[in-house]
């Protein structure tokens, strides 16, 4: 095979890591995420088949990604979501497909994920109290999430990471347990800033909650040791924990930016990159195959829009910096 020139922005970040968000819509509701109510989601029928999530896929794998990064929206409220699977990790040059979910429908799926090619997820839980996960989640069963997670441990899915999205007032007072929770069970946990969008940006400085609290208190009752982050280890800082195998991280977008390591592009469910989570610019990529292009013209205008890739967002607390970014939900994070 002819070596073929990875892509690489104008800043020289490397991009190996494509986040594919599958579908827009979700099953839950999480208040830091999308409003209760008054969601419109992206017909059936818009969304990116299968067939076409394996071409584009197929195309960024030949200009240097390695991880495909399946994520929403929720992506197991797609019925094809193995089919969808299995054509990640059976393109050429892909080697680990991880998946995002809030874990509702794992119980049911896991074994067939893991069939399909499915190497490792990460679960969102914010909070362990039923009460608590429910009224964040607007209706989730954490029971359900808990037993998700272990079926697809069972399964072969590992390793397992937890997403809880800190929030004053809200889980502030559980994360040593929620740190527990993963640490004893041999998963990891990253706490991630509340980041602010359309959807939240009236209370998001009301339940903003700095990293920087959080990783003390974790240290009142853990060892923590900081690990080697390396250029394009994406956006988490992680330490290893004394005693245990899983680490803990803290996502940093307000109080810490790491633009400058950013190793990733997303696919919108309707098939426009993203180069930037917070940048507006999109590129239509699936638009290319429905006129009848393939996958050389895919790398063609992936080579040409990296060049577009901003330099960082421009958050700050109770400030968006995206105008077509309503909800994560469309993206994904
Ligand atoms: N800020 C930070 N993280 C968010 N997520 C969703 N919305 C936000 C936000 N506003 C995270 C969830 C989930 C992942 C899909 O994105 O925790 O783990
Ligand atoms: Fe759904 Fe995830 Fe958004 Fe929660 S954060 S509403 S689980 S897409």
């Amino acid at each position: 095979m002819t070596p073929v020139q990875e892509l690489q922005d104008s800043l020289g970040r490397r991009i190996q890591y494509l986040r594919v968000s599958v579908a827009d819509a979700c099953n839950l509701r999480c208040v830091y995420c999308m409003p209760s109510s008054q969601m419109t989601f992206t017909k059936f029928s818009k969304l990116m088949s299968p067939v076409e999530i394996g071409t584009i896929v197929e195309a960024a794998a030949a200009v240097g990604t390695r991880t495909v990064r399946i994520t929403g929206g929720e992506p197991l409220t797609r019925h094809d979501i193995s089919d969808i699977a299995s054509r990640i990790a059976s393109a050429d040059g892909i080697e680990d497909v991880p998946i995002s979910t809030n874990g509702i429908f794992l119980k049911e799926k896991a074994d067939e994920l893991a069939s399909a090619g499915v190497t490792r997820a990460n679960v969102s839980i914010d909070s362990l109290k039923p009460g608590v996960f429910s009224e964040v989640t607007h209706g989730g069963d954490i029971m359900r999430v808990r037993e998700g997670i272990e079926a697809a441990v069972e399964a072969g899915i590992w390793p397992v990471k937890i997403n809880t999205v800190l929030m004053n007032g809200v889980n502030d007072g559980e994360l040593e347990e929620l740190a527990r929770y993963a640490l004893e069970r041999g998963y990891s946990i990253r706490f991630i800033e509340m980041m602010p969008l359309k959807s939240n940006v009236q209370f998001q400085p009301k339940l903003f909650y700095p990293a920087a609290r959080a990783k003390a208190e974790i240290e009142r009752h853990f060892t923590l040791t900081p690990r080697q982050a390396g250029k394009g280890s994406g956006p988490a800082v992680n330490y290893s924990v004394d005693g245990y195998e899983g680490q803990v991280g803290f996502i940093t977008p307000l109080s810490g930016n790491f633009c400058s390591r950013c190793n990733r592009v997303r696919i919108t469910s309707d098939g426009r990159l993203r180069m930037c989570l917070f940048g507006d610019d999109m590129m239509d990529l699936v638009g290319i195959l429905r006129s009848g292009g393939g996958r050389d013209d895919v790398i063609a205008k992936l080579r040409e829009a990296i060049q577009f890739k901003p330099e960082r967002h421009y958050l700050e607390v109770g400030k968006t910096s995206s105008e077509t970014l309503f909800a994560m939900s469309q993206i994904g994070g």
